[in-house]
Order: structure tokens, then sequence, then C-alpha cells
């Protein structure tokens, strides 16, 4: 940190601690920023814009994969052409929990041949395999995104996972690459992101970090580079207050770790009572957003113990499971993890995209669970209907942020103040980058939902003279979009921001997000 940057943040810190609490309508104070346009350093990768699908409920059948009225499989396309607007970079799979159960070789061959299993962690439902190897990678060839797949550790073999690296990956004769050809791909995949099962410390086996460093460095002996493709090994990573985890795989195993894949999500209550995604109030929405602001705790927190054993930050921390949970839809299978989205849960989303951006230097995949009918979701399907969630608008406005430069910015952290009761959270969420013309691209949310906020941002070191944005909002904190009336959430064009040299002004209403872009 610059002692440029620390006096502004003394400024700021001192500014809203001297703060009274507002009363309700009263104008916020203007909330100053700093983006520090010259000081651009690490590139936002775009796989921190990653999608998670498990098979779990709708996530795959009837989300992306259906079955027509003759009793053909095939793709929905109206699924796969919203996905490809978000420009998803890369989809965690076959699980989550999942994973630790799935054999692939269940999953490839003739479909009709392929055997069933029970999926014991999600409803007990009879998996048929339709939906394997082969199914995954057309559908990244159509997404235009990369594989990230999770090998089987809890119920698996290390000779089972090195199998089906073979299968995806090795470009000469030998029995896995000969089968892929038998079952119709002739060249291979270059697979390179591998996940080394999942949550061992709980569905993945139930394990010790210091067993499981052990494991990890088994498995991932066996997932040997072919030609151009070099394995990017990942560590099933802990969840937030588990730094314990963290610790003993960078102490253990940490120089055959190419990524750790942390798990954070949002509980609004507890994890008996999450609490209901459409049927809340003010101390709900507050809630969500103050624990979706935790994630930058426990980055900064796991980010630390990892600068103690690779300062050079080669291992990336990887938020492979994130998003808010709610109690499934009344009426729904509990094991299908069913829920509706409202603007809070776009919060949720801008929020924690705008910490991703900010963690640019050692977080560099992330993945919101899970892309399609499950958690917080981009897209339900009911039959042949679609709509698209509030978070699936947040992806589309902040896709400008994939591959950019993150631009630093003071005062991010603590801007402004949005006060319920005797408790406050900072009121604005922003995040700022550079993209490769040259054009800024800044994003910011009023988490307040009840005060209209004026941001002052300062350009220093960069100079615009116009701006263009859209913008997110609604009338109510829990506005959604149904199937019956899709359109109710979706972004408008805004024209509350002036740009003048290197200041821009933006004049946010009550529980708005906004993307704008600099020229
Ligand atoms: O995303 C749902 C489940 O949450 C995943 O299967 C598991 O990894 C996590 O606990």
């Amino acid at each position: 940190m610059t002692i440029r940057t620390l006096a502004t943040l003394l400024l700021l810190a001192a500014a809203s601690a001297a703060a009274p609490t507002p009363s309700r309508g009263q104008a916020a104070p203007p909330v100053r920023l700093v983006v520090n346009a010259d000081q651009g350093r690490y590139t936002i990768s775009r796989h921190v814009y990653g999608q998670f699908m498990e098979h779990l409920g709708h996530g795959i059948y009837d989300g992306v994969w259906t079955k027509d009225a003759a009793g053909q499989w095939h793709f929905r396309d109206d699924v796969v052409a919203a996905l490809k607007k978000i420009r998803v970079p890369n989809v965690r799979w076959p699980g989550g929990c999942f994973a630790d159960k799935y054999h692939w070789r269940d999953g490839v061959g003739p479909r009709a041949q392929r055997p069933s299993i029970v999926n014991t962690n999600w409803g007990n439902v009879t998996e048929d395999n339709s939906f394997g190897t082969h199914e995954y990678m057309e559908l990244m060839q159509r997404l235009g995104a990369e594989p990230f797949i999770v090998g089987n550790v809890g119920s698996g073999s290390v000779q089972e996972m090195s199998d089906w690296w073979d299968y995806l990956n090795f470009p000469g004769a030998s029995p896995m690459a000969d089968l892929r050809r038998k079952n119709g791909r002739e060249a291979p995949w270059n697979v390179r992101f591998w996940g080394v099962g999942n949550e061992p410390w709980g569905c993945g086996g139930n394990m010790r970090p210091e067993y499981y460093a052990d494991v990890y460095k088994r498995y991932a002996s066996f997932l040997s580079p072919y030609g151009a493709t070099t394995p990017f090994r990942i560590a099933a990573g802990g969840y937030a207050d588990n730094p314990r985890w963290t610790e003993v795989l960078m102490r253990d195993a940490g120089s055959m770790i190419d990524g750790i894949d942390l798990h954070y999500y949002t509980i609004v209550n507890n994890w008996t009572v999450k609490g209901s995604a459409t049927g809340f109030g003010e101390k709900e929405w507050f809630k969500a957003l103050k624990e979706a602001g935790r994630a930058d705790e426990a980055l900064t927190r796991h980010s630390t113990i990892m600068d103690q054993y690779d300062p050079r930050k080669r291992v990336a921390l990887i938020l492979g499971e994130w998003g808010i949970w709610h109690d499934v839809e009344p009426g729904t299978n509990p094991g299908f993890l069913f829920q509706q989205n409202t603007l809070r849960d776009a919060f949720v989303a801008s929020v924690t995209l705008d910490i991703l951006n900010h963690h640019a230097d050692r977080v560099r995949m992330a993945n919101i669970a899970q892309m399609i009918n499950v958690l917080q979701a981009m897209i339900l399907t009911r039959g042949d209907s679609m709509l698209l969630t509030p978070t699936y608008h947040v992806y589309e406005m902040y896709v400008p942020h994939q591959d950019a430069t993150l631009l630093p910015m003071d005062g991010a952290a603590g801007a402004g103040s949005y006060h319920l009761g005797d408790d406050s959270i900072p009121a604005i969420s922003a995040s700022a980058s550079r993209d490769r013309e040259g054009r800024i691209h800044v994003t910011m949310s009023n988490l307040d939902p009840n005060r209209a906020q004026t941001v002052e941002l300062e350009l220093r070191g960069a100079r615009a003279s116009t701006v263009t944005g859209r913008i997110l909002t609604a009338g109510a904190m829990n506005a959604h979009n149904t199937f019956a009336q899709p359109d109710i959430v979706k972004p408008a064009p805004f024209g509350g921001a002036r740009v003048s040299g290197s200041t821009l002004t933006v004049q946010l209403p009550p529980k708005s997000i906004v993307a704008l872009e600099l020229r």
C-alpha cells in the first residue's frame, strides 16, 4: 500500500466514523472514490466469471439437456444461446458432492447401454448417465468455455482418475485414447483444469487435511502432461472458517498444487432454516449483503496463509463454489435445491464479483453455484420455458471486466454507510478495470434500499469525455422474474452519470447496480 493510499483510507475511515446514523430518506453525504488508472498491475481472469453445473435436480436434465417427444436427447438451444451472451469462461462439473460418487465410465459409449445409478446425494433419484463426458465436452464447445472437471477421490481410485485423464487427453495410441476413438472422438480434448476431489472434509470422504494432502499428492502424480496439455491441478480446499485446511495443504502439498478450491456460501439465517428466497424484509436483505461482503474477509484470510508459503502467488486461490443458499421453493423436491432469484440475489452477485475483482492478484478462478435451476442460478426452466434471473443480468453487465486490467480503487472498502438498527455495512460496492481497447469499466452498487447515493470518483492518471451505462433495479427488494412475467428485473439505460476530465459523478438510486463505460 502506498502512503498516498493509506492517507486516503485513513481520511475516509475518519469521515465515516464521524458520520451520525442517518434517518430514512435523508440525503447521504457524497461517497468519494479514487480509481488509480495509472496503477493497473493484475488481470481480472475471465475464469473468475466461471459457472458450476452438477448432476443435481434440474441443473443438467431439463436444464440444458433434455429429451424430445420421440425420446431423443438434445441440448436446449435457448439456454445455450443465453449462456453464450454472458461469455461463460469455464464450467465446473460433474460436482460438487456428486463428483465423489461418479464413475466416468458409466457415462461414455452408446447411451442405451449406459448403466443407471442412484444419486444418493441429491434426492436418491435415478441417474441414467445420458449426460456424460462427450456430452459435457460438446456443451463446452458450444459455449466456447473451458472444461473444469472434478475427479472422484472419495469413492474412486487413482487408476480410475488417471484413465479418465488419458481418455480426455492422450493424443497417441493407448487403451483409453482408443476407447475414446471407438466412442466417436478422434482428437484429444486437451482438458487442463482438474479438481482432485470435492470437499474431502465433508461429503467427499470426511478426511483430515493431513490425510487429504497425502491422498492429493498420490492422485495428482498420475495426471501426466501430454503434448501441449499440462495439468492445472486443483486441490479441494476448505471453507471460510477453516484456515487450517489451507495451511496444511500449502505446507504438505503446496509444490504440487496449482490452485486451491475454497467454498463460501452466503446463508441468511442458519443451515437448518436458511430463509425464503422471495419472502423477506429489510432485515434479511441487510443480513444477506453483510454475509456476502464477508467473502472479502475469507479471501484475504486464506490468501494471507498462502502468501507465507507462496509469496510469488504461483498457486491460485479459486472460489470454486459460492452464492446465496435459500430454502427450496415450497412444493419442490428438497434434494433439488431449486430456489427463486430476486434483486437481493443480484446484489449478492455484484458485491461478490467486485470482491473477486479486487483479489485479482491471487484469485484467478471462481464458480457460482450453480448455472441452471440450482441455488443461485443464471437461468430457471419450466417445460419449454426459460427465464433469466437478476443474477444472470449482473453477469451480463460485468462481462467487460473479463480479462481486463484491474484498476485499484482507494476507498472501495467501507465506502458510504448503510445503517439498519445498530448495525451498518458499506453502502457502495464498486470495482474498475481497463479493457484491451483502453476503455475504463466501472461497476457500482448502492446497497441501501432507502437512500440514493452520490459517488464522486476521481480517475487518477486518466481522463474521459463520455460515459454510458446501464442500471439494474426494481421497485421492490424481492422483485423477481417469473415464467408469466420474465422481464420484471432487467437492465435499462442509465443516465445518472457525468464525466468531465478526470471526475466522474454518479447518482445511484436506492438498491441499484450500474455498469459504466468511460472513453
Ligand atoms: O452446490 C451444492 C453442494 O454444496 C455441492 O455439491 C457441495 O460441494 C457443496 O457442499
